[in-house]
């Protein structure tokens, strides 16, 4: 499913990128391009973070 419309990037292609390593929806953006025009799709891709866990990731990666 399409989940940015703006840089036509799937919710399949986000995952990828989370679990490639992405900790932010800036750091999904610069690697898919995905909420970097109209940002209509960035609660999606925070929402696909959640889902993945990666403020855990994220608290772990600060350590
Ligand atoms: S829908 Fe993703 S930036 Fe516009």
């Amino acid at each position: 499913m399409v989940i940015c419309h703006c840089a036509v990037v799937s919710d399949q292609e986000i995952r990828s990128q989370i679990r490639a390593g992405a900790l932010d929806a800036a750091d999904v953006a610069e690697r898919c391009g995905a909420g970097i025009k109209c940002g209509g799709c960035s609660p999606i891709v925070e929402a696909l973070l959640a889902e993945a866990g990666v403020s855990i990731r994220r608290a772990y990666a600060a350590a």
